[in-house]
């Protein structure tokens, strides 16, 4: 079970790298280029999100990466799951989702492409600051 989820949640980040950069891009060409703001690019970007999110969850209670227990802040490896890359993925998952609502809600296409633009390209930063990476040395894979 561990590792089926550990493994869907480290092969869904490209999915979701992928899904965000379209999106952005979508977001761009409806607020620079005059476009249709495309609400299928969005929400299947929001819907990746939340589904890491869930992933991440249930792994954050079940994965011997994150413990509280004495020292754990000393450990660069279980400081990274237990704090940053749960925090960091948290502002980032809700930016996201404020982008999205954001743009739902705007009249205009130009205005929604802006929201989603400004929103999910912070939102994917800071994923790709989030990442362990497997050159950071925190025992993350490609996959
Ligand atoms: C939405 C953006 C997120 C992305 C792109 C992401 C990506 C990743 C990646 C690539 C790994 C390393 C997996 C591996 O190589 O084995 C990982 C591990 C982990 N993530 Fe996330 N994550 C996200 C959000 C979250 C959230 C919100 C939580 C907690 C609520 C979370 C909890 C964890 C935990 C506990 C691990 C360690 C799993 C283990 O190896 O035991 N993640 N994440």
């Amino acid at each position: 079970m561990y590792n089926i989820l550990k493994h869907a949640h480290s092969g869904l980040r490209w999915v979701l790298l992928l899904a965000l950069v379209v999106a952005i891009v979508a977001g761009f060409q409806a607020w620079k280029r005059g476009g249709q703001y495309k609400k299928g690019a969005a929400l299947f970007a929001l819907i990746v999100t939340h589904t890491q999110l869930i992933l991440g969850l249930v792994l954050y209670f079940i994965s011997p990466l994150v413990n509280f227990e004495e020292g754990f802040m000393k450990n660069e490896v279980t400081r990274f799951y237990t704090i940053e890359h749960l925090t960091t993925m948290l502002i980032a998952i809700a930016l996201i989702t404020i982008g999205y609502s954001r743009a739902k809600r705007k009249a205009e296409d130009a205005a929604a492409g802006k929201s989603l633009f400004v929103f999910m390209l912070i939102g994917l930063i800071l994923i790709l600051l989030g990442i362990p990476w497997p050159f950071r040395g925190l025992g993350g894979g490609w996959f």
